[in-house]
C-alpha cells in the first residue's frame, strides 16, 4: 500500500455547525504526523476547478468556534458524471495528493465512495450535516447546535403564543429525517412533533388535534419536519384553516437559521475527536469508511452501510412528547 505523505480536506454539500473545528483537527492532526494539507475550496467543485491551496496550522488558527466552513462548500453536478471525477482525478495528481477526507452529509459520501472505488483511493467521511440522518452514528456534526438554535427560537415563539393562545407550526430543517423536530419538542416542551418517518403512516395532524389539545391550555407549539411526506408546517396550517377553523394558528419556518452560528461544545468536541480520527485511520490503513459515534466511542462505518441504511428513529419519544405536554 502507497504511504500517505499529503491529505486533501474539503467539505461538501449543507455547511454546519463544528466542520471548522473539524478542518482543524484534520489539519492539525495530519501535520503532527508530519503530512502535507491540501485544503479543497467549494467541494468537489473546488477539486474539479483546481480551487486548491496549501494549509499550514496558522490556516486553521482560531476556527474552533466559527459557523460554516472556511473551506466553503457546494453542490457539485460535475462531480456526479465520469468526466468530472477524471478532472478531480487529475488535480490530485496534479498535488500530489494520496487521501482525502470529505466532510459532509449522505450526499457528499455517496460521491466519495463512489470516487474512492473509481480511482482508488483512500477516503475517510466525517458525518458533516445538521439532519443527524446517517446510519451508525448517534450523532452528526452540527445536529446539537442546529437543536439549540431550534431551542432559542422556540423559547421566544413560546412568549408570542401564549400572549395570544395560539397554535403555531414551526417548520425545522431534517430534509427527510425527524430528528431535529422530535428532539427539538422535547427539548421546547412542544406540544407535538410531525415527522417524515410516519407521515405515511399516521394522519399525524387529526391524532393530534382529536387527542392532543386540551381547550385550557393557552398555546400550543408543534415542531414540523420540513419534507414532502409531512406538507411542511404551511401544508400544516392549510389543513387546520379548512378542517379545525376554531384554531387560530400561524406558520414560522426556521429556515437556514439552524444552519448557522458557533457550534456548541458537544459539537466542537466531537468535530475535533473525530478529525484527528480520520487522519489516524488514514495512517492506520483504513479507506472508505465514515467516522461515527457510538456510545461516546469512535466507530468506523462502512460508506455503504452509512449511505444505504435508513437511520431509525426513536418513535417511542413521540410518546414522550406526547405524556409530557398533558
Ligand atoms: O441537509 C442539510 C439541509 O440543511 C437540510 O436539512 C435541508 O433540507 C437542506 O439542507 C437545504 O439545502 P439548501 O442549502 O440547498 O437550501
Amino acid at each position: 500500500m502507497k504511504r500517505i505523505k499529503c491529505v486533501g480536506i474539503l467539505t461538501s454539500g449543507g455547511d454546519s455547525p463544528g466542520m471548522n473545528a473539524a478542518i482543524r483537527a484534520v489539519t492539525r492532526t495530519a501535520i503532527y504526523n508530519g503530512l502535507r494539507v491540501k485544503g479543497i475550496m467549494r467541494g468537489y467543485k473546488g477539486l474539479i476547478d483546481d480551487e486548491i491551496v496549501d494549509f499550514k496550522t496558522g490556516n486553521v488558527s482560531n476556527i474552533v468556534k466559527q459557523g460554516g466552513t472556511i473551506l466553503k462548500t457546494a453542490r457539485s453536478r460535475e462531480f456526479e458524471t465520469k468526466e468530472g471525477r477524471r478532472k478531480a482525478w487529475d488535480n490530485m495528481q496534479k498535488h500530489k495528493i494520496d487521501a482525502l477526507v470529505v466532510i459532509g452529509g449522505d450526499g457528499s459520501l455517496t460521491g466519495a465512495r463512489i470516487f474512492a472505488a473509481e480511482y482508488d483511493i483512500p477516503v475517510v467521511g466525517l458525518p458533516g450535516t445538521i439532519d443527524n440522518d446517517l446510519y451508525g452514528t448517534d450523532t452528526t456534526i452540527g445536529y446539537d447546535s442546529a437543536l439549540n438554535t431550534i431551542v432559542w427560537a422556540v423559547d421566544r415563539l413560546r412568549d408570542t403564543a401564549s400572549s395570544h393562545e395560539r397554535l403555531f407550526f414551526v417548520e425545522v430543517m431534517g430534509r427527510n429525517a425527524g430528528f431535529l423536530a422530535l428532539n427539538g419538542a422535547i427539548a421546547t416542551g412542544a406540544e407535538a412533533a410531525i415527522i417524515p418517518e410516519i407521515a405515511t403512516e399516521v394522519d399525524q395532524l387529526t391524532e393530534l388535534i382529536e387527542n392532543g389539545f386540551r381547550k385550557d391550555k393557552n398555546s400550543s407549539i408543534v415542531l414540523v419536519a420540513e419534507s414532502e411526506t409531512t406538507g411542511g408546517a404551511m401544508g400544516m396550517a392549510e389543513r387546520v384553516k379548512k378542517e379545525y377553523p376554531q384554531f387560530d394558528s400561524r406558520v414560522t419556518i426556521l429556515g437556514h437559521i439552524q444552519r448557522g452560528g458557533s457550534p456548541t461544545a458537544s459539537d466542537r468536541i466531537l468535530a475535533s475527536r473525530m478529525g484527528q480520527q480520520a487522519v489516524e485511520a488514514l495512517l492506520d490503513g483504513q479507506r472508505n469508511i465514515m467516522i461515527g459515534v457510538d456510545d461516546d466511542q469512535l466507530v468506523h462505518v462502512p460508506f455503504s452501510q452509512a449511505i444505504r441504511d435508513d437511520k431509525p428513529i426513536d418513535r417511542g419519544l413521540l410518546q414522550t412528547v406526547k405524556i409530557l405536554s398533558i
